[in-house]
């Protein structure tokens, strides 16, 4: 299978299967138009994210990368009335960017993204002690995966759901001997839920617009 057809076929998915759903892609188009790099999650694996998130009654959602607030949107749109989604964004602009998307699609309510490193915000939330999230969803630079999932395990329960995404990257993933610090990242991410027996793990492998890539889904069973 080429690209081409991967893209075909995620554009004949798209079409049969998103219309009801109403894909916010406005966001995708103004991410576009502003320069922002094309790394939001794809229109079907948005909505595949909002279909997990109503299917576990998520209520409080944590994501780590809001970029224009695209997947943001789609979670956000699985909370019930009183849930609440906090998105962590490096970039101030990216920040300013996507909590207009949001307030578009009249989702301000329930979405509080926050600025800078994700690290910092991590450790805020850490000693504050937040309540821990039903669902995160991983999607930040990929070196800093090992640092993330170790901050996101203070703020889970047994049952939360971690997904997160990127983590094939082309099928680079099985270079043991890749230089990429992304790559190198993603590795040492997948070290760790090997040595940490409170994790059940599995990873997909997709095609689409997006390449060649995965998620991996984790739960929390202890
Ligand atoms: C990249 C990051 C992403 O989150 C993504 O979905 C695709 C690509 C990147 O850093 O290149
Ligand atoms: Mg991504």
């Amino acid at each position: 299978m080429t690209h081409d057809k991967f893209l075909k076929t995620d554009i004949y998915l798209e079409e049969k299967l998103l219309k009801r759903a109403s894909d916010p892609v406005f966001v995708l188009d103004r991410q576009k138009e502003l320069d922002i790099p094309p790394m939001a999650v794809s229109p079907l694996q948005g909505a595949f994210l909002k279909i997990l998130a109503e299917s576990i009654g998520a209520s409080r959602i944590l994501e780590l990368g809001t970029l224009a607030g695209y997947s943001t949107i789609w979670l956000a749109r699985a909370l019930p009335e009183n849930g609440k989604l906090i998105s962590l964004e490096l970039f101030e602009r990216n920040v300013r960017i996507a909590r207009e998307h949001v307030a578009e699609e009249g989702l301000s309510h329930l979405v509080d993204i926050r600025g800078g490193e994700a690290e910092i915000s991590l450790n805020i939330m850490l000693n504050d002690g937040e309540a821990p999230f039903d669902l995160i969803f991983l999607d930040a630079d990929k070196v800093n995966y090992p640092l993330y999932l170790e901050r996101i395990m203070g703020l889970v329960r047994r049952g939360t759901l971690i997904i997160a995404d990127n983590v094939v990257r082309n099928g680079d993933v099985s270079e043991a001997n890749s230089e990429d610090p992304s790559t190198c990242g993603v590795r040492t991410f997948f070290n760790m839920v090997e040595a940490d027996n409170r994790l059940e793990a599995s990873a997909l492998q997709t095609v689409g617009s997006k390449g060649h890539d995965g998620f991996a889904v984790i739960r929390v069973v202890r």
